[in-house]
Order: C-alpha cells, then structure tokens, then sequence
C-alpha cells in the first residue's frame, strides 16, 4: 500500500509544483482542536515559508514557517488524525480520503489549467476573495459571470473591495474583535451598489467564521430593495439595509467597525462621526470627493507662503483635500485612535485611493494631537465639517 503521509509531504515540499493543500475532516471516533488546517506557500522577504492555516469552530491563526519548522510543523499536522487530504499542485491534484478502516484511498487528477505557483506573499495578501473560493456570492452581486470569469467592467471594483478588505485584515484587529461574547455590528456608510458590504460579510461570516450583523445605509432606498433580493438569494441572515441618511442613522447595536467607501463629500464625515459616537473599535474609510473644506479656503485669502500653490486651480483643490484628510486623522487622534493614512489601490483602479484607518486604543485628549490641530486650523483659519459633527465629544479639548 502506498504511503499516503509520504505521498502527500513529497507533493508539498515540492516547491516547483506545490499550490495549497487542505486537511480536513475526522478520523472515525477520533477528535481535534483542528477542524481543517490548510497550507500553501508565501514568499516572505524573499524566503519561501509554508503557511499554515488552523481551524477550529470559531476561528483561524495563521503562521508562517521556513525551512526545519516548516517541515516539523507538517509532520505536526500530518499527526492530527484527519480523514481527507487535498493536494493541489501545477501538475494535478491528489486527494486521499481514510476510509473507516483507516484505509486511505488515493486519487489523482491531472492538470490542463493555467495554475501557476503563488509564492509572493504580497500578491496572496492582496486576493481576499479569490474567484474559486467566493464564486456563489460574486456571482450573485454581479461580479462574476455564470461561466465563472470576472466581469471585465468590474475588475476594478473586485481589486477595490479586495484592497479595502486586505487592508481591513492587516490592522489585525478582527482577531479581537473575535473574542466578543456575540456578534459583530459593522456598519458599512454609503454603500450604493453594495459590493464592499457583500464582500465584507462575505468574508467576515464565511472566511473568518466570525459571527457578524452588518448593516449598509443610503440615502437611495431604489438601490436597496435590489440587495434585499440578494440577500435572500444568498440567505444571509445577518446582512440587512436601511435606507436613511449616515447623519439621522440610529443603530440598535452600537458598532463595532464602521466602514465607508468613497461615500460622499461629507457623508465621510457623518461616517467618521457615527464611528467616534458609538466608540467603534475600527473606522475605516476611503474619501470621495471634498467640497466643504475648499468652499472655506476659497473665501480666505491664503496664508503667505501658499499663495503661490493656491493661485492653480488643480493644486488649491488638492490642498483642499490633504487638509481636509489631515484634519480627519487629527480629529480621530484626538479621540484615541491610532490612526493612519494609507494608499489603498493603485490610481489605475481609483483616483480615490486614499483610505483613513482608525483604531481605538487609548483615551480622548493628547494634548500634541489637539496641538497640532489647533495649529493647523488657525494657520488656514477654517472649521473642518467633523468637527462640527462632534463638538460635544471633542468637548473641552477643542474650543
Ligand atoms: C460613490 S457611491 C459609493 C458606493 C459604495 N460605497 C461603493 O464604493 O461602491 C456613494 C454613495 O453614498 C450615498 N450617500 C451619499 N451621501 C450620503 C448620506 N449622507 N447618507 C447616506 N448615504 C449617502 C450615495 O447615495 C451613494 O450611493
């Protein structure tokens, strides 16, 4: 007989033909932490690793090993007493299932596809929802066509929302949020067609496994009786949409992560606002466009060093929005969120590509960041919109 250890640690060190193996299922009246564990190769500076995902019933740890561990850690999950093995590599698959017996059954499929080993751990990040994996649900919200391929009029809107979710992950704060004794409220503001708040329920609930009640507002109550439709179709229990204004949005639960993607103008604000309100653990945004912050500089004279820069239409427009973003960050600072500014996605899928992440960490009141606020609204003598929308939980600090 065969041995299926063997066969299936030869496949995967194979480093010239490896893809991803998963291992799953239980041995007959055998258990283990481990529901499913599933490995593939990442390159992580410049060093091949094999990356091994744990599963148990409520979430995943990922690690990434090289050389000696990654070997040790094989035998080790070779060692858990699963019942299937699927091995996928550039020249064909190989499936072993163990049967009741412990009998392992072997079965191989050659590959006429285009598989290609993705070993640069930076454009595995990037792919949250690869087409194999999220096919029903991109099918369903109109990504994807029923012959499986991505509709070429949404590549970019897949590479947005795979972005925006990569850069979501990589906070590192769904882990703790994992931990809350119930689910998860997130809130995605200006959601129009939806397809981030798909995407992300998506990945949160069948991803992560993470229990979640999300809930997309907008303004366009056409827009969302047609998600409601997917919904159903998709069963999708914890996923709803409420047509209201950001600014007039009560939720039922405060949320934990507030998202909004290229909502408008200030609709950013509004969103940023709900988040600092309800003490949201994550706010992350990616601005539209900026309107009130440059109807106040165009009636200022600017101050002496940038009137040269504020003379050009396209720069006075741009400074408007670096201000307008800078004034976010501060203002979240203030709150106590560690905050950063990001390029989400390159400017060949979005000019809008900058994304604001907020993550709650400490108390409301540094006094460098109120400082720094202070200063820079004085030097161009203008009130940004959130701080209006929040005055009284800025409170004493900004007066
Ligand atoms: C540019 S679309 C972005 C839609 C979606 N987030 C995406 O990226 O595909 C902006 C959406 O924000 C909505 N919106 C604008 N202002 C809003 C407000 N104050 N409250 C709720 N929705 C708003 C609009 O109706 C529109 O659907």
């Amino acid at each position: 007989m065969e041995d299926y250890r063997e066969l299936i640690r030869a496949n995967i060190l194979n480093e010239a033909i490896f893809i991803r193996a998963t291992f799953s299922g239980h041995q007959a009246g055998a258990t283990s932490q481990w529901q499913k564990i599933v490995i593939r190769p990442v390159e992580l500076k410049n060093i091949r690793h094999l990356q091994f995902s744990y599963f148990d019933d409520k979430r995943d740890i990922t690690k990434n090993y090289a050389g000696e561990e990654a070997i040790i850690s094989l035998e080790e999950a070779l060692a858990v007493p699963f019942r299937n093995f699927n091995i996928q590599t550039t020249t064909g698959d190989v499936q072993v299932n163990l049967s009741k017996k412990g009998k392992p059954q072997i079965y191989r499929s050659n590959t006429d596809d285009e598989r290609r080993i993705k070993t640069n751990h930076d454009r595995e990040k990037s792919v949250i929802l690869t087409p194999d994996s999220a096919t029903p649900y991109l099918q369903a919200v109109g990504i994807m066509t029923q012959d499986g391929k991505i509709r070429s009029d949404m590549q970019s809107k897949f590479k947005q929302i795979n972005e925006f979710l990569r850069l979501v992950q990589e906070v590192g704060e769904l882990d703790k949020l994992n931990t809350l004794d119930r689910p998860i409220h997130v809130i995605d503001c200006g959601c129009g067609n939806a397809y981030l708040t798909f995407a992300t329920y998506y990945y949160l609930t069948q991803v992560l496994e993470l229990p979640v009640e999300m809930t997309g507002i907008d303004v366009n109550r056409d827009l969302l009786s047609r998600h409601t439709q997917k919904i159903r179709s998709l069963g999708w229990e914890g996923l709803s949409f409420r047509a209201t204004r950001i600014g007039d949005f009560m939720p039922e639960a405060s949320p934990d992560i507030v998202l909004a993607l290229h909502a408008c103008d200030t609709a950013t604000d509004d969103a940023i606002a709900l988040g600092i309100k309800s003490q949201s653990r994550l706010i992350i945004c990616a601005p539209c466009c900026h309107h009130h912050l440059q109807e106040q500089l165009r009636f200022h004279p600017s101050p002496a060093p940038f009137a040269s820069v504020m003379r050009h239409g396209i720069l006075h427009e741009r400074m408007g929005d670096i201000l307008t973003d800078s004034f976010r960050a501060l203002l979240l600072r203030i709150m106590g969120y560690r905050t950063d500014v990001v390029q989400f996605v390159s400017t060949e899928h979005t000019a809008k590509n900058l994304m604001i992440r907020a993550v709650k960490t400490t108390k409301p009141g540094d006094m460098r960041f109120i400082q720094e606020y202070l200063d820079l609204k004085n030097f161009w003598r203008v009130t940004p919109y959130l701080e209006e929308l929040i005055a009284e939980q800025l409170g004493q600090f900004v007066v």
